[in-house]
Formats: structure tokens, sequence, C-alpha cells
């Protein structure tokens, strides 16, 4: 870390400014294992949210094993890991996928990717509230499992949407996030989806074993976001390399990621409202 960024970051923390992004802004998208579906949640729900007017900014934040510009297909010069070797601003990295929806890419397999510490994760976080005028929400589209610095970058987010499937093994795994989260202080929002599920009850059972797991051993009760089915056509569309929600607008898969869009876009205003609210007593 260069003297200048140091500097920024102590001046900030003096300042109380850390993390002090209003309540709604920063969803990490998450879970405990990889193949979970993240990256393909993360770019159709960005997507959903942009199309209803948001503006968006999504981040491969899977440092060093990033892949959302092979997912979409497009090519770029400019990667995340530019901002952390203080070579670029986060600003100069957007790539502008359509008016609303913004990315930052990363690399992938890099021998010389810089190291990221908490101090860089940090700097990070101070750069996007400088960009918060600018944007509704900044996703992160977050490295699979429970490293030290997953869980810091996770427990400095606003929101945790923790993506599992409805095997045990995989709620299992949930859980085990939530509980690396609570005791790494985070105090961000967790929210849950379940993917590549055959049917609604599976989903609701499902989550209702980790909510229930959550509530009596950890004394959390995450929020149910909503449900994916298993589809072939997904596993299609990223052989595809294509934004699969701009292909089928009307699939069941958009309707559901549309629901879960909607739920998620309540919870976090409802927030904004509790959190305005007791600011003013
Ligand atoms: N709802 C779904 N139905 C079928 N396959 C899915 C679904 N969601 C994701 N997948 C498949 O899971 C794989 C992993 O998805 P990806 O988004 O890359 O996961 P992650 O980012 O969590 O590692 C992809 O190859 C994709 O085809
Ligand atoms: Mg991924």
């Amino acid at each position: 870390m260069n003297g200048q960024a140091s500097r920024i970051i102590q001046l900030s923390r003096m300042a109380g400014r850390e993390n002090n992004l209003p309540a709604s802004k920063i969803i990490s998208v998450c879970s405990g294992k990889g193949g979970t579906g993240k990256s393909f949640f993360a770019a159709n729900f960005a997507y959903t949210l942009a199309r209803s007017g948001k503006k968006v900014l999504l981040i491969d934040f899977d440092l060093n094993f990033s892949n959302l510009n092979i997912l979409l297909n497009k090519t770029t010069d400019n990667f995340l890991s530019e901002f952390f070797e203080k070579k670029k601003s986060l600003e100069e990295l957007v790539f502008s996928y359509s008016s609303n929806l913004h990315f930052i890419f990363g690399d992938s397999g890099r021998e010389d990717h810089p190291h990221v510490n908490r101090d860089l994760i940090d700097y990070f976080f101070i750069a996007l509230d400088r960009l918060a005028a600018k944007y509704d929400y900044f996703i992160l589209d977050s490295a699979a499992g429970s490293d030290e610095l997953t869980l810091y970058q996770l427990s400095k987010s606003n929101f945790n949407i923790l993506l599992t499937s409805p095997e045990p093994t995989a709620i299992m795994d949930a859980y085990a996030v939530i509980k690396l989260l609570k005791n790494e202080g985070s105090s961000a929002n967790d929210l849950v989806v379940l993917n590549k599920c055959s049917c609604a009850e599976e989903a609701k059972n499902s989550f209702s074993n980790l909510s229930m797991a959550s509530k009596h051993f950890l004394g959390i009760e995450p929020n149910f976001l909503g449900w994916i089915s298993f589809s072939n056509a997904i596993h299609q569309s990223i052989l595809n390399q294509e934004l699969y929600l701009r292909s089928t607008p009307q699939s069941r898969t958009a309707e559901e990621i549309s629901s879960i869009a909607e739920r998620f876009e309540s919870i976090a205003t409802w927030l904004i409202m509790t959190k305005d609210a007791a600011e003013t007593v």
C-alpha cells in the first residue's frame, strides 16, 4: 500500500466515513461453495434491476478467478486488479453495457495478481463511496467460500445474497457462511436465494431448514428472497456466452428473477425507511 492510499484510509476511518454508504447500496452475491450460480445470478439480477430503471454497477470480485467478461462475451483492457495496483480509478475501469448497466471486470490466473489485504478492501469501499451518487446499486460477484478476505468484504456489504441449492450439503454450507459472518461481526442483511430447484415446495422446505438452524444456533433469521428453477436453457446460455434474460425476457427464469428483484427492492426500501426513522428519533 502506498503512502497516499493509507493516508486516505486513515482519514476516512477517523471521519467515520468507512462504509458509510446509504443503507441499500452494496449487495454481495456469495456462497459457501463454487458453482452455485453466483455469476449467472449476479449478471441477470443486475440486468433485471437495470431494466426496471435502476443504475447498477456490477463488479467481478472473484479476485483472479473472474469470469463475468467470458459469461457476457465482452472484451476489455481494464481490470479491477489495476485499481488495487493504484494504476487506475474505479471510474476508469467501468465498461458500459447499457445506459443503466455498467460492469467492472476482473483478471483470471495472473501470477503477479496484486496481494489484496483488508486495507485494500477498505480502500475499495471508500472508492465505491465516491461513486455512490452515480449508482443505485453496486453488486459484487464474490468469490465462493469463507476465506478471511471474502468474509471481510461480505461483512462490509449492506446485503449479502447467499446463493445455495436445495441439497442438504449446500444448505449446510450456507449455514456455515452465516455463522462465519456472525463471527466476523457482520451487520449485513443476509438474504437467501435457492437456485437449481425442482419446485417451490423444495425451495421453501430447504430454506426453512436453513432458517430454523440459523435461528436456533445463531439467533439469526435470514430473509428468503426467492428461488430459481433448474433449467437446461441456463446451462446452454452460458455455453453461448449470452446474458440469459436478454435473450429470453419471457422465460420462467425471467419471472423468477424479477420477483427476486421486486422482493429485494421492497426489503431495501423498508430498511432505508427504518434507518431514516431511527436517525430522526
Ligand atoms: N438455475 C440453473 N439451472 C441450471 N444450471 C444452472 C443454474 N444456475 C447456474 N447453473 C449452472 O451452474 C454453473 C455454475 O454457474 P456460475 O454462475 O458460474 O456459478 P458460480 O459463479 O457460483 O461459480 C453454470 O455452468 C451454469 O450452467
Ligand atoms: Mg462465478
